[in-house]
Protein backbone atom coordinates (compact mmCIF):
# COMPACT_ATOMS: atom_id res chain seq x y z
CA UNK A 1 0.00 0.00 0.00
CA UNK A 2 1.88 3.52 -1.01
CA UNK A 3 1.45 6.38 2.53
CA UNK A 4 -1.18 7.93 0.45
CA UNK A 5 -3.80 4.97 0.14
CA UNK A 6 -2.47 4.28 3.86
CA UNK A 7 -3.37 8.47 4.47
CA UNK A 8 -6.73 7.85 2.98
CA UNK A 9 -7.52 4.78 5.12
CA UNK A 10 -7.05 7.14 8.00
CA UNK A 11 -9.03 9.89 6.94
CA UNK A 12 -11.97 7.32 6.27
CA UNK A 13 -11.06 6.56 9.99
CA UNK A 14 -10.68 10.04 10.94
CA UNK A 15 -14.17 11.01 9.26
CA UNK A 16 -15.64 7.97 10.72
CA UNK A 17 -14.36 9.09 14.08
CA UNK A 18 -15.76 12.50 13.12
CA UNK A 19 -18.96 10.92 12.90
CA UNK A 20 -19.12 9.21 16.27
CA UNK A 21 -17.81 12.26 18.05
CA UNK A 22 -20.75 14.43 16.73
CA UNK A 23 -22.93 11.91 18.22
CA UNK A 24 -21.54 11.53 21.58
CA UNK A 25 -23.74 11.63 24.58
CA UNK A 26 -22.57 12.94 27.70
CA UNK A 27 -22.96 10.82 30.94
CA UNK A 28 -21.80 12.35 34.13
CA UNK A 29 -20.43 9.77 36.47
CA UNK A 30 -19.91 9.92 40.35
CA UNK A 31 -16.01 10.13 40.24
CA UNK A 32 -16.18 13.38 38.12
CA UNK A 33 -14.70 12.52 35.12
CA UNK A 34 -17.41 12.50 32.39
CA UNK A 35 -17.96 9.68 30.35
CA UNK A 36 -19.47 9.81 26.50
CA UNK A 37 -21.46 7.14 24.91
CA UNK A 38 -22.07 7.36 21.56
CA UNK A 39 -25.38 6.66 19.92
CA UNK A 40 -24.26 5.26 16.57
CA UNK A 41 -24.68 2.16 15.31
CA UNK A 42 -23.36 2.62 12.10
CA UNK A 43 -19.92 1.02 12.55
CA UNK A 44 -18.03 -1.80 15.14
CA UNK A 45 -17.00 2.17 16.48
CA UNK A 46 -20.16 2.37 17.76
CA UNK A 47 -19.99 1.10 21.42
CA UNK A 48 -17.15 3.21 21.62
CA UNK A 49 -16.49 5.34 24.87
CA UNK A 50 -14.55 8.27 25.55
CA UNK A 51 -12.97 10.10 28.23
CA UNK A 52 -13.68 13.51 28.66
CA UNK A 53 -10.94 16.08 30.18
CA UNK A 54 -11.07 19.52 31.02
CA UNK A 55 -8.70 21.11 29.52
CA UNK A 56 -6.62 24.28 31.16
CA UNK A 57 -8.38 26.63 29.58
CA UNK A 58 -11.91 25.07 30.67
CA UNK A 59 -13.00 24.22 27.99
CA UNK A 60 -13.95 20.34 27.21
CA UNK A 61 -12.41 18.12 24.59
CA UNK A 62 -13.29 14.66 23.90
CA UNK A 63 -10.75 11.96 24.30
CA UNK A 64 -11.31 8.62 21.87
CA UNK A 65 -9.71 6.33 23.99
CA UNK A 66 -9.76 3.37 21.42
CA UNK A 67 -8.62 4.48 18.04
CA UNK A 68 -5.20 5.50 17.24
CA UNK A 69 -3.87 8.11 14.81
CA UNK A 70 -1.71 6.24 11.33
CA UNK A 71 1.98 6.77 12.68
CA UNK A 72 3.29 8.92 9.80
CA UNK A 73 6.73 7.06 9.39
CA UNK A 74 9.53 9.28 9.21
CA UNK A 75 12.26 6.37 9.32
CA UNK A 76 10.71 5.15 6.20
CA UNK A 77 10.17 7.66 3.96
CA UNK A 78 13.01 9.12 4.47
CA UNK A 79 15.03 5.45 3.28
CA UNK A 80 12.64 5.82 0.45
CA UNK A 81 13.88 9.56 -0.36
CA UNK A 82 17.81 8.42 -0.04
CA UNK A 83 17.22 5.37 -2.42
CA UNK A 84 15.73 8.03 -4.94
CA UNK A 85 18.36 10.60 -4.24
CA UNK A 86 21.08 7.18 -4.79
CA UNK A 87 19.19 6.95 -8.46
CA UNK A 88 19.52 10.45 -9.46
CA UNK A 89 23.29 10.69 -8.72
CA UNK A 90 24.45 7.54 -10.39
CA UNK A 91 22.22 8.99 -13.13
CA UNK A 92 24.28 11.97 -12.79
CA UNK A 93 27.55 10.44 -12.42
CA UNK A 94 26.87 8.21 -15.66
CA UNK A 95 26.22 11.43 -17.48
CA UNK A 96 28.61 14.01 -16.52
CA UNK A 97 31.38 12.25 -14.64
CA UNK A 98 30.36 14.56 -11.70
CA UNK A 99 29.34 13.80 -7.94
CA UNK A 100 27.45 16.25 -5.18
CA UNK A 101 29.97 17.50 -3.05
CA UNK A 102 29.13 18.34 0.68
CA UNK A 103 31.38 20.56 2.91
CA UNK A 104 30.81 20.30 6.84
CA UNK A 105 32.55 22.93 9.48
CA UNK A 106 32.52 22.12 12.93
CA UNK A 107 33.68 24.02 15.85
CA UNK A 108 34.54 22.85 19.35
CA UNK A 109 34.30 19.13 21.35
CA UNK A 110 30.07 19.32 21.64
CA UNK A 111 29.72 15.25 21.58
CA UNK A 112 26.16 15.80 20.22
CA UNK A 113 27.47 17.98 16.62
CA UNK A 114 29.99 15.72 16.61
CA UNK A 115 27.60 12.88 16.04
CA UNK A 116 24.96 14.11 14.10
CA UNK A 117 28.68 15.60 11.86
CA UNK A 118 29.32 12.19 11.42
CA UNK A 119 25.88 10.92 10.88
CA UNK A 120 25.67 13.23 8.06
CA UNK A 121 29.06 11.82 6.47
CA UNK A 122 27.45 8.59 6.81
CA UNK A 123 24.54 9.45 5.39
CA UNK A 124 26.11 11.57 2.24
CA UNK A 125 28.70 8.19 1.71
CA UNK A 126 24.88 5.72 1.70
CA UNK A 127 23.84 7.67 -1.76
CA UNK A 128 27.57 8.82 -3.31
CA UNK A 129 27.45 12.14 -2.24
CA UNK A 130 31.28 12.89 -1.40
CA UNK A 131 31.65 14.67 1.78
CA UNK A 132 34.86 17.22 3.32
CA UNK A 133 35.02 18.25 6.60
CA UNK A 134 37.17 20.75 8.26
CA UNK A 135 37.30 20.26 12.41
CA UNK A 136 38.28 23.71 14.17
CA UNK A 137 39.22 23.41 18.26
CA UNK A 138 37.00 25.25 20.27
CA UNK A 139 39.36 28.38 20.70
CA UNK A 140 39.91 29.09 16.89
CA UNK A 141 39.19 32.63 15.49
CA UNK A 142 36.10 33.71 13.52
CA UNK A 143 38.19 34.75 10.81
CA UNK A 144 39.46 31.13 10.44
CA UNK A 145 35.92 29.34 9.95
CA UNK A 146 35.63 32.37 7.61
CA UNK A 147 38.20 31.04 5.54
CA UNK A 148 37.60 27.83 5.55
CA UNK A 149 34.25 28.81 4.05
CA UNK A 150 35.45 31.15 1.25
CA UNK A 151 37.98 27.98 0.48
CA UNK A 152 34.69 25.70 -0.05
CA UNK A 153 32.90 29.16 -1.67
CA UNK A 154 35.50 28.55 -4.47
CA UNK A 155 36.21 24.89 -5.30
CA UNK A 156 33.25 23.92 -7.48
CA UNK A 157 33.41 20.04 -6.08
CA UNK A 158 31.96 21.25 -3.10
CA UNK A 159 28.34 21.96 -3.86
CA UNK A 160 26.67 22.44 -0.49
CA UNK A 161 28.54 24.28 2.87
CA UNK A 162 27.15 23.37 6.13
CA UNK A 163 28.39 24.94 9.60
CA UNK A 164 27.19 22.86 12.19
CA UNK A 165 25.22 25.05 15.24
CA UNK A 166 26.00 26.24 17.43
CA UNK A 167 29.00 27.56 17.20
CA UNK A 168 31.11 28.73 20.03
CA UNK A 169 30.10 31.92 21.87
CA UNK A 170 33.18 34.12 20.79
CA UNK A 171 31.97 33.91 16.93
CA UNK A 172 29.03 36.06 15.29
CA UNK A 173 26.64 33.12 13.67
CA UNK A 174 25.20 35.79 11.85
CA UNK A 175 28.54 36.93 9.79
CA UNK A 176 29.73 33.24 9.12
CA UNK A 177 25.79 31.62 7.89
CA UNK A 178 26.20 35.29 5.26
CA UNK A 179 29.39 34.13 4.23
CA UNK A 180 28.29 30.79 2.71
CA UNK A 181 27.79 31.68 -0.51
CA UNK A 182 24.01 31.53 -1.72
CA UNK A 183 24.37 28.90 -4.22
CA UNK A 184 25.54 26.57 -1.76
CA UNK A 185 23.39 27.54 1.16
CA UNK A 186 22.04 23.72 1.35
CA UNK A 187 20.77 24.70 4.95
CA UNK A 188 18.56 27.32 3.69
CA UNK A 189 19.73 29.92 6.17
CA UNK A 190 21.15 32.59 3.96
CA UNK A 191 18.69 35.68 4.70
CA UNK A 192 17.69 35.78 1.30
CA UNK A 193 16.76 32.80 1.12
CA UNK A 194 13.89 33.28 3.66
CA UNK A 195 13.49 36.44 1.85
CA UNK A 196 12.52 34.56 -1.03
CA UNK A 197 10.70 32.09 0.84
CA UNK A 198 8.51 34.81 2.38
CA UNK A 199 7.67 36.57 -1.12
CA UNK A 200 5.13 35.75 -3.68
CA UNK A 201 6.12 34.98 -6.81
CA UNK A 202 9.53 34.26 -5.68
CA UNK A 203 11.93 30.82 -5.51
CA UNK A 204 14.34 30.49 -2.71
CA UNK A 205 17.42 28.09 -3.91
CA UNK A 206 17.22 26.12 -0.84
CA UNK A 207 14.43 25.66 1.63
CA UNK A 208 15.89 24.74 5.61
CA UNK A 209 16.07 21.10 6.16
CA UNK A 210 13.84 20.53 8.96
CA UNK A 211 10.61 22.55 7.79
CA UNK A 212 11.33 21.09 3.96
CA UNK A 213 11.02 17.64 6.24
CA UNK A 214 7.69 18.18 7.69
CA UNK A 215 5.71 19.27 4.37
CA UNK A 216 7.35 16.50 2.39
CA UNK A 217 5.87 13.99 5.17
CA UNK A 218 2.26 16.18 4.55
CA UNK A 219 2.93 15.59 1.06
CA UNK A 220 3.98 11.73 0.85
CA UNK A 221 1.22 11.06 3.17
CA UNK A 222 -1.39 12.87 0.85
CA UNK A 223 -2.34 15.08 3.35
CA UNK A 224 -4.54 18.35 1.19
CA UNK A 225 -2.74 21.57 2.75
CA UNK A 226 -4.70 24.08 0.85
CA UNK A 227 -7.58 25.82 2.48
CA UNK A 228 -6.73 23.92 5.87
CA UNK A 229 -5.96 25.82 9.35
CA UNK A 230 -2.53 25.02 10.32
CA UNK A 231 -0.88 25.98 13.41
CA UNK A 232 3.06 26.25 13.67
CA UNK A 233 3.72 25.93 17.25
CA UNK A 234 7.40 27.83 17.91
CA UNK A 235 9.02 30.74 15.83
CA UNK A 236 12.48 29.60 15.49
CA UNK A 237 14.81 30.92 12.38
CA UNK A 238 15.16 27.09 11.49
CA UNK A 239 11.94 25.65 12.04
CA UNK A 240 8.97 27.09 13.25
CA UNK A 241 9.63 30.67 11.65
CA UNK A 242 10.60 28.79 7.94
CA UNK A 243 7.44 25.66 8.59
CA UNK A 244 5.05 28.58 8.70
CA UNK A 245 5.87 29.83 5.40
CA UNK A 246 6.03 26.98 3.87
CA UNK A 247 2.40 26.17 5.41
CA UNK A 248 1.54 29.48 3.55
CA UNK A 249 2.85 28.81 0.41
CA UNK A 250 0.84 25.78 0.47
CA UNK A 251 -2.17 28.41 0.88
CA UNK A 252 -3.02 27.25 4.51
CA UNK A 253 -4.28 29.44 6.63
CA UNK A 254 -1.63 29.78 9.28
CA UNK A 255 -1.15 30.95 13.24
CA UNK A 256 2.01 30.67 15.00
CA UNK A 257 1.90 30.10 18.67
CA UNK A 258 5.23 31.35 20.60
CA UNK A 259 5.86 31.56 24.44
CA UNK A 260 4.02 34.43 24.74
CA UNK A 261 0.60 33.70 23.34
CA UNK A 262 -2.56 33.53 25.08
CA UNK A 263 -4.73 30.51 25.06
CA UNK A 264 -2.25 28.28 23.24
CA UNK A 265 -4.07 25.38 23.31
CA UNK A 266 -7.16 26.81 22.22
CA UNK A 267 -5.46 28.20 18.96
CA UNK A 268 -4.09 24.70 18.42
CA UNK A 269 -6.97 23.37 18.64
CA UNK A 270 -7.99 24.90 15.38
CA UNK A 271 -5.39 23.74 14.04
CA UNK A 272 -6.43 20.77 10.88
CA UNK A 273 -2.13 20.39 10.98
CA UNK A 274 -0.34 21.24 13.95
CA UNK A 275 3.57 21.29 13.35
CA UNK A 276 5.49 22.19 16.93
CA UNK A 277 8.98 23.04 17.44
CA UNK A 278 9.14 23.89 21.05
CA UNK A 279 11.22 21.66 22.80
CA UNK A 280 9.12 21.14 25.60
CA UNK A 281 8.74 17.66 26.76
CA UNK A 282 5.14 16.83 26.26
CA UNK A 283 3.67 19.96 26.32
CA UNK A 284 1.20 19.39 23.81
CA UNK A 285 -1.55 17.69 25.61
CA UNK A 286 -4.13 15.41 23.57
CA UNK A 287 -6.23 18.09 25.11
CA UNK A 288 -5.33 20.42 22.52
CA UNK A 289 -5.92 18.62 19.36
CA UNK A 290 -8.53 19.02 17.04
CA UNK A 291 -10.06 15.60 16.54
CA UNK A 292 -8.76 14.21 13.10
CA UNK A 293 -6.03 16.85 12.89
CA UNK A 294 -2.56 15.75 11.48
CA UNK A 295 0.56 16.62 14.09
CA UNK A 296 3.97 16.82 12.87
CA UNK A 297 6.26 16.68 15.90
CA UNK A 298 9.58 18.20 15.69
CA UNK A 299 10.70 18.42 19.35
CA UNK A 300 13.79 15.98 20.01
CA UNK A 301 13.49 16.30 24.14
CA UNK A 302 15.78 13.97 26.54
CA UNK A 303 13.79 13.10 29.37
CA UNK A 304 15.69 10.71 32.49
CA UNK A 305 14.27 7.12 31.93
CA UNK A 306 15.72 4.48 34.66
CA UNK A 307 14.96 1.75 32.52
CA UNK A 308 16.88 2.78 29.34
CA UNK A 309 20.87 2.13 28.92
CA UNK A 310 21.31 5.77 28.45
CA UNK A 311 19.52 7.15 31.83
CA UNK A 312 17.26 8.67 29.44
CA UNK A 313 14.84 8.55 26.30
CA UNK A 314 13.95 11.01 23.90
CA UNK A 315 10.51 12.55 23.64
CA UNK A 316 8.63 15.42 21.80
CA UNK A 317 7.00 17.89 22.50
CA UNK A 318 3.71 16.44 22.13
CA UNK A 319 2.02 13.72 24.57
CA UNK A 320 1.89 11.24 22.01
CA UNK A 321 0.34 8.80 24.34
CA UNK A 322 -2.87 11.37 24.02
CA UNK A 323 -2.62 12.78 21.05
CA UNK A 324 -2.22 9.76 18.99
CA UNK A 325 -5.83 9.28 19.98
CA UNK A 326 -7.15 12.22 18.87
CA UNK A 327 -5.37 12.89 15.48
CA UNK A 328 -6.05 11.04 12.55
CA UNK A 329 -2.22 11.06 11.99
CA UNK A 330 1.17 11.73 13.80
CA UNK A 331 4.67 11.56 13.60
CA UNK A 332 6.65 9.52 16.34
CA UNK A 333 9.35 10.97 18.16
CA UNK A 334 12.41 9.20 17.43
CA UNK A 335 11.55 7.99 14.18
CA UNK A 336 9.51 11.16 12.30
CA UNK A 337 10.70 14.62 12.04
CA UNK A 338 14.35 13.51 12.52
CA UNK A 339 15.40 11.35 9.84
CA UNK A 340 13.67 13.93 7.02
CA UNK A 341 16.18 16.56 8.35
CA UNK A 342 19.36 14.76 6.88
CA UNK A 343 17.36 13.29 3.96
CA UNK A 344 16.57 16.63 2.99
CA UNK A 345 20.05 18.12 3.42
CA UNK A 346 20.81 15.09 0.86
CA UNK A 347 18.41 16.41 -1.32
CA UNK A 348 19.63 20.32 -0.82
CA UNK A 349 22.55 19.05 -1.83
CA UNK A 350 21.87 17.34 -5.10
CA UNK A 351 19.71 19.77 -6.31
CA UNK A 352 22.62 22.20 -5.79
CA UNK A 353 24.82 20.12 -7.75
CA UNK A 354 22.43 20.06 -10.41
CA UNK A 355 22.01 23.57 -10.52
CA UNK A 356 25.74 24.01 -10.80
CA UNK A 357 26.29 21.31 -13.16
CA UNK A 358 23.30 22.52 -15.57
CA UNK A 359 22.25 18.72 -15.11
CA UNK A 360 18.32 18.49 -14.93
N1 LIG B 1 13.88 16.70 14.20
C1 LIG B 1 14.87 17.52 13.83
O1 LIG B 1 15.58 17.26 12.89
C2 LIG B 1 15.04 18.80 14.58
C3 LIG B 1 15.71 19.87 13.99
C4 LIG B 1 15.78 21.07 14.69
C5 LIG B 1 15.22 21.17 15.96
N2 LIG B 1 14.61 20.08 16.51
C6 LIG B 1 13.99 20.13 17.83
O2 LIG B 1 12.86 21.00 17.74
C7 LIG B 1 12.68 21.70 18.96
C8 LIG B 1 12.68 23.19 18.66
O3 LIG B 1 13.92 23.55 18.11
P1 LIG B 1 14.26 25.06 17.73
O4 LIG B 1 15.66 25.09 17.29
O5 LIG B 1 13.20 25.59 16.84
O6 LIG B 1 14.13 25.71 19.20
P2 LIG B 1 14.28 27.23 19.68
O7 LIG B 1 15.16 28.01 18.79
O8 LIG B 1 14.59 27.13 21.14
O9 LIG B 1 12.80 27.80 19.52
C9 LIG B 1 11.76 27.36 20.34
C10 LIG B 1 10.49 28.10 19.99
O10 LIG B 1 9.47 27.60 20.83
C11 LIG B 1 8.80 28.69 21.46
N3 LIG B 1 8.41 28.31 22.81
C12 LIG B 1 9.19 28.03 23.86
N4 LIG B 1 8.44 27.72 24.94
C13 LIG B 1 7.16 27.83 24.55
C14 LIG B 1 5.91 27.64 25.20
N5 LIG B 1 5.83 27.29 26.48
N6 LIG B 1 4.79 27.83 24.48
C15 LIG B 1 4.83 28.17 23.17
N7 LIG B 1 5.99 28.36 22.50
C16 LIG B 1 7.13 28.18 23.19
C17 LIG B 1 9.81 29.82 21.51
O11 LIG B 1 9.07 31.03 21.54
P3 LIG B 1 9.76 32.49 21.58
O12 LIG B 1 10.17 32.75 20.15
O13 LIG B 1 8.68 33.38 22.05
O14 LIG B 1 10.93 32.39 22.51
C18 LIG B 1 10.59 29.61 20.21
O15 LIG B 1 9.98 30.28 19.13
C19 LIG B 1 13.81 21.21 19.87
O16 LIG B 1 13.33 20.15 20.65
C20 LIG B 1 14.86 20.71 18.91
O17 LIG B 1 15.69 19.71 19.48
C21 LIG B 1 14.51 18.91 15.84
Amino acid sequence: MTTAAMFSSAADNCSRRAFLITNLQVRPSRSGCTFLRTSSTRSSHARIFASVCSSSSGVIAAMVTDVSAKVIDGKSVAKQIREEIATEISRMKESTGIVPGLAVILVGERKDSATYVRNKKKACDSVGIKSYEAKLSEDSSEQEVLQYISSYNDDPSVNGILVQLPLPSHMNEQNILNAVCIEKDVDGFNPLNIGRLAMRDREPLFVPCTPKGCIELLHRYGVPIKGKRAVVIGRSNIVGMPAALLLQREDATVSIVHSRTKNPEEITREADIVISAVGQPNMVRGSWIKPGAVVIDVGINPVEDANSPRGYRLVGDVCYEEASKIASAITPVPGGVGPMTIAMLLSNTLAAAKRANNFE
